[in-house]
This record gives structure tokens, C-alpha cells and sequence, in this order.
């Protein structure tokens, strides 16, 4: 059959169900909202999940227990949805609940951990996730991925502990459009006299005067109801096969048809955006690599060959100025050369296989280099540092570079000369307010230090050592 909102198939609609208290009808909501959308449209995948541990969730979907399924904990932990969920009960989908939740929490980085998880799900339909009665990291990834937040109000302290929900969405600046009160529980025997005649207009009434969207439909409490959580045989019974003939069972039918008929209408749910917003973030971190790629020299600095061919097997170093204007890769020979001769005085002739020259070298590759120039009687010098990867210093020397820069030079100190002049020179053989950083990199893939998390990192350093020496 077609799918009426075909082109969001793969993103589901998520429906979340959060109250800070306990006993409000979350769960009996989640559940049973669950089994009438499914009895309303077939057709339509609904999934549900839980946050809690009370196992509600999985005594009622359970088709063929098996204790080694995945969890809600490997959905927390990255894994891709649909390869978590069960086919249940009454056409139900569910992924199975976890005991292990205080420990997944923690591993839960930022806000939009589940949004993310959620988009690339590509679990079609619905998704209802019931929540614990806790605004926790998990509660809170829960409403922010949420296309609709029901929001179960049972009395007046459960309505006072909605601001927090709210002012959760107010201190990130996301829209409250989502969020939608829902009177539960609602003795209809309780009468009042004056505006107000019962339970449910007062707590609308209250509700809407604070601002907050307050569903049409109520659900009333039922004895009935309560009922079909205690059974001999331990099992709990949905409202739409066992609570037949209640108020219940009607309004939750026509608070089941309300949700398909938005869902319905929903072109672009929370899920599609937010696949959509990580693809422009990917095409941008392409975009920002291919920039700082085109503008990176493809050939060593230092002995002018070509490094950039496929043939990257020497590549060592990568280098950039403080100010942006100049950056590539030096070959690891040029600049050991440089190192050896220019920085530590040691001997040209030296050899690959000297101890001292070995030391040096693999030194080099866990450390952080900087080279600036600067003006004394007339003399330039370079100041050169040498930092461990966390930008603390371990070497300073002062190199007297003039000379290099006349006369006759050979091996180190003609690289030294190459590599200042080539890249901090400003007009009339001046040097420019700027220092040189160079940074060792992986031979096989030394282009990977212009990739998203290692050039932060590298930017990191490169802003720490500013605020040691500006
Ligand atoms: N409409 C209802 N009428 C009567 N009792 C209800 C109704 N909905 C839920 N209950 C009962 O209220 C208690 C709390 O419900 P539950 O859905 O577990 O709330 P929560 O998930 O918010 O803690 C349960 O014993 C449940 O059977
Ligand atoms: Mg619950």
C-alpha cells in the first residue's frame, strides 16, 4: 500500500511520553496508545521503547522470550534501531527493555545523542518511547527527539512539575510547539462548584492560562483499567481488547486517530531534518577539507618533490602559519635534516642509524614544533620551541638564522633558511608578526590531518600555544 508520507518512510515519527511524576499513566498511555494505532491503520510500523526498567514494556509485547535480544541499551550505545526491534504483540513493534540503563546514562555525551541515533534508525512508522519519571540525560534525549511530547497531568502537582519540561526547551532554545498536556486519570465522580466543574477544566484552565497546549482529549480513571495490570498469570492487558465498554477504551480511540491523522500529515518529521541537517554538516566538513587541501602546497617545502602523486610514503610533517597564509607537508628526511643540523648541531655526516639521531627522530614524532622570527640589533633570530602534544614545552633554543641566510649554506641550515623564508617572509625582507607550527603525521594518510577531528585538535594546539606566546 502507498504510504501516504512516502518520502519520510525511513524517518520515523517519534512520540514521547514524559512526566517528572511517577503513577501519572505514562506507561498505560505509551502502551495502549501503541496497540490503537497499530489496530487503527495496520499498514503503519509502530514501535515502542522504554526508558525505564520496570518491564512493563516487554511483559506486554513479549511474543518468544529470549534473554540474549539486544536492548534499549544498544540502541543508547549506537547500535543502528531497526536492528534491535521484535515483532510483539498485537502487531507491535518493541525493542526490549535493559536492566543496565544507570551505566548506558553516563555514556549518553550531548542532548541529541537519541535524535541522531533515531535518524539514522531507518525504522519506519512510529516510535513511542516511555520515560522514566525523571528529567535524567536520557528523558532529556527523549523530548528533544520527539516530533510530539505527550505530557500526562493527573492534579495540580504533576502540573506544576511540567515547567521543568518546559523550561528545559526554553534554556536550548527549541520550540515548544511539541509539547502537548494531557489530563489522566481523571475521576469524572469529582465535582466542583463555580467556573470550574471538575477535575479536567481546572487543570485545562490552569494549563492554558501558563501558556502550555493542552490536549482536547482526556483520559478518564477506570477501575476497570486499573485492573489489568494484576492478573494471576502476570500478564497485562491492553484497554482495547480487555477494557472494552470504559470511557477509556473510546478516548483513547480517538486520541490514537488524532496522533495518525498528525502523523499523517507530518511531511518532514524530527528524524528527516535532522538526517538532513547531518548531511549538510558532512558536505560542509568536505567542503572546509577540500578547501584546506587546495590550499596546502603538494610539494616538500624543503626539496621541492612532489608528495601529493599517491606516492606519500615520506611525508612526516605538516606545517602551517600561525596567520593561515602558508601551509603543506615536509618530507620526514628534510626535515630530520633541518632538526639534527640546524636546531640540535649535530654532526651533518650523521647517520639514520645513530642512536642519538634514532632518539631524536622518534622523539619528533610525538612532539609539536614552533618556529617565529623576531628582530635583535638588527639581527633576526628565530626562536624555536619544542612542545609536547598537549602544547607544554619541552625545548626553547634561540637560532641564529642570519647567517644562514647569506653566503653559503649547506643541509640543515639551507632547509632552516628555506622553511622561514618561504613561509613567515613579509615585504622588504622582513618577516611577518607570525610563527610557524609543524606537526608530525601519519605517512599513509597525512591529508587526514586536514580532517574534521584532527584539525580541531591541531587548532587546539595551535590556540594554546597563541595564549603561551602572544
Ligand atoms: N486510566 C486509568 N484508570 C485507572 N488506573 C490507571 C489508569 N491509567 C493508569 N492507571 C494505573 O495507575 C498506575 C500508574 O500508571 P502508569 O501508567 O504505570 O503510570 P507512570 O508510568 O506514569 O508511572 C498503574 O497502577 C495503572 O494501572
Ligand atoms: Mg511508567
Amino acid at each position: 500500500m502507498d504510504q501516504p508520507n512516502a518520502p519520510s518512510q525511513s524517518f520515523p515519527y517519534v512520540i514521547t511520553i514524559s512526566s517528572e511524576k511517577g503513577g501519572v499513566g505514562k506507561t498505560t498511555l505509551a502502551t495502549n496508545l501503541a496497540i490503537f494505532l497499530k489496530a487503527l491503520n495496520e499498514d503503519i510500523p509502530v514501535t515502542i521503547f522504554s526508558f525505564d526498567n520496570h518491564f512493563t514494556i516487554d511483559k506486554m509485547f513479549t511474543l518468544k522470550p529470549d534473554s540474549s535480544q539486544k536492548t534499549v541499551a544498544d540502541l543508547i550505545a549506537g547500535e543502528k534501531g531497526s536492528d534491535l526491534i521484535q515483532t510483539g504483540q498485537y502487531g507491535v513493534n518493541f525493542i526490549p527493555s535493559s536492566h543496565n540503563l544507570a551505566k548506558q546514562k553516563a555514556a549518553v555525551k550531548g542532548p541529541m545523542e537519541i535524535a541522531r541515533n533515531l535518524a539514522l534508525s531507518e525504522i519506519d512508522g512510529i516510535i513511542i518511547i516511555d520515560t522514566r519519571p525523571d528529567l535524567d540525560s536520557l528523558t532529556e534525549n527523549a523530548l528533544y527527539a520527539a516530533d510530539r511530547v505527550l505530557i500526562p497531568v493527573k492534579d495540580m502537582p504533576s502540573l506544576e512539575n511540567c515547567r521543568n519540561i518546559f523550561s528545559l526547551f526554553d534554556k536550548r532554545g527549541l520550540d515548544k510547539k511539541s509539547l502537548v498536556l494531557i489530563p489522566c486519570l481523571i475521576d469524572e465522580r469529582i465535582k466542583f462548584e463555580g467556573l470550574f466543574s471538575d477535575q479536567k477544566s481546572l487543570l485545562r484552565a490552569f494549563a492554558i492560562n501558563r501558556g502550555y497546549r493542552c490536549h482536547d482529549v482526556y483520559i478518564s480513571k477506570s477501575p476497570k483499567v486499573e485492573s489489568l495490570n494484576t492478573n494471576p498469570d502476570g500478564k497485562i492487558y491492553p484497554v482495547l481488547t480487555h477494557g472494552r465498554g470504559t470511557d477509556v477504551h473510546g478516548q483513547f480511540a480517538t486520541l490514537a486517530r488524532e496522533i495518525l491523522e498528525t502523523y499523517l500529515n507530518e511531511k518532514e518529521p524530527r528524524s528527516l531534518l535532522f538526517s538532513k541537517w547531518m548531511t549538510s554538516e558532512d558536505q560542509r566538513e568536505k567542503d572546509a577539507f577540500v578547501a584546506r587541501m587546495g590550499g596546502t602546497r603538494s610539494k616538500c617545502l624543503l626539496c621541492d618533490k612532489e608528495l601529493m602523486n599517491g606516492s606519500a610514503g615520506d611525508i612526516g610533517y605538516y606545517f602551517e602559519t600561525s596567520d593561515g597564509s602558508e601551509c603543506g607537508f615536509l618530507e620526514n628526511d628534510c626535515f630530520m635534516k633541518l632538526l639534527s643540523n640546524a636546531v640540535f648541531n649535530m654532526n651533518s655526516d650523521i647517520t639514520k642509524d645513530d642512536p642519538t639521531y634514532m632518539l631524536l627522530r622518534e622523539s619528533a614524532r610525538k612532539s609539536f614544533f614552533l618556529f617565529k622570527v623576531r628582530t635583535e640589533d638588527g639581527k633576526h633570530l628565530v626562536d624555536f620551541r619544542r612542545m609536547d602534544q598537549a602544547g607544554d614545552v619541552q625545548t626553547s633554543r634561540v637560532l641564529n638564522f642570519r647567517d644562514h641566510s647569506g653566503g653559503k649554506v649547506t643541509g640543515g641550515e639551507n632547509h632552516l633558511f628555506s622553511l622561514i623564508s618561504e613561509t613567515l617572509s613579509g615585504y622588504d625582507n622582513s618577516y611577518r608578526d607570525a610563527y610557524l607550527l609543524v606537526q608530525p603525521v601519519e605517512p599513509d594518510s597525512p591529508q587526514d590531518i586536514l580532517q574534521k577531528e584532527q584539525y580541531r585538535k591541531f587548532s587546539n594546539l595551535k590556540t594554546r600555544v597563541a595564549s603561551i606566546f602572544i
